[in-house]
């Protein structure tokens, strides 16, 4: 099990003063919404704390062909995160230093205690079965258990939900998230904002994911009281 030790090689050195943002992937379908929140929280100078699920080493390398490996975490993680929502591999050049890894299976990890000094949570995306797990608190996974500790410490949890259609229970269990203090952001993208591909619309849904966080970023371009824009933007008129 890799394990994070402060000023082991590749994780922050200086633990003083750390406030991360818990990033859980979880195995919806997806992946690139959460690579787009994990540049962005990473751009906007920001430390993560990252937790990826048994089921998104699945939806991972079905999405983007990287296998995840707890071993070979930094590696992996800088092969997914350089790849556009395309496929396209050198897409971006994430700065990783600021991420430290952690096990899902290990539920003595920092983030499953509220002592953890985390800012808060982002499940991108959550898969129903996540949703589950966290409305009825199963804390079945260090995923699930950082989510429920971010509940009841009342720091913010977003849950980028994805999933169509969706039934009667995982819409209850929403519902309980949203009563819990959860932001339930589901996992569409809008055309108003002139996405030209289809990295701009898995940015539109990153770019509203860290709005609901309070982090500043420049994923998509914002309303701005003008009917037209995107059709402008575009080129139809
Ligand atoms: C390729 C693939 C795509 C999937 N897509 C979704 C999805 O979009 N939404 C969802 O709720 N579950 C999806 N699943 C099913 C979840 O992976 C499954 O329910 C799993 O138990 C979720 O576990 P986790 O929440 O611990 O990650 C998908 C599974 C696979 C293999």
């Amino acid at each position: 099990m890799e394990r994070a030790r402060p000023g082991a090689p590749g994780r922050p050195g200086d633990e003083r003063g750390r406030r991360p943002w818990v990033v859980g992937v979880s195995g919806a379908s997806g992946t690139p919404y959460a690579a787009a929140v994990l540049r962005g929280l990473l751009a906007a100078g920001e430390s993560v704390d990252l937790v990826v699920s048994r089921a998104a080493r699945l939806t991972l390398r079905d999405e983007t062909g990287v296998s995840f490996r707890d071993g070979h975490w930094e590696a992996d993680l800088a092969a997914w995160l350089t790849r556009g929502a395309d496929g396209t591999p050198g897409a971006f050049a994430p700065e990783l230093s600021r991420v430290r890894y952690w096990s899902a299976g290990d539920l003595a990890a920092g983030p499953s205690s509220g002592s953890y000094p985390a800012r808060g949570m982002v499940i991108v995306p959550a898969s129903t079965a996540s949703v589950a797990g966290v409305a009825l608190g199963l804390s079945k996974d260090l995923l699930q258990r950082a989510a429920a500790v971010t509940l009841k410490e009342r720091r913010p949890l977003v849950v980028v939900v994805r999933e169509t259609p969706l039934n009667g229970p995982t819409l209850r269990q929403l519902v309980a998230l949203d009563e819990a203090g959860a932001v339930v952001l589901p996992a569409s993208p809008a055309f108003y904002a002139g996405a030209g591909d289809i990295q701009g619309l898995v940015d539109f849904v990153a770019g509203r994911a860290l709005d609901a966080l309070g982090v500043e970023h420049a994923l998509y371009r914002r309303w701005r009281g003008e009917l037209g824009d995107a059709a402008r933007s575009a080129g139809h008129s």
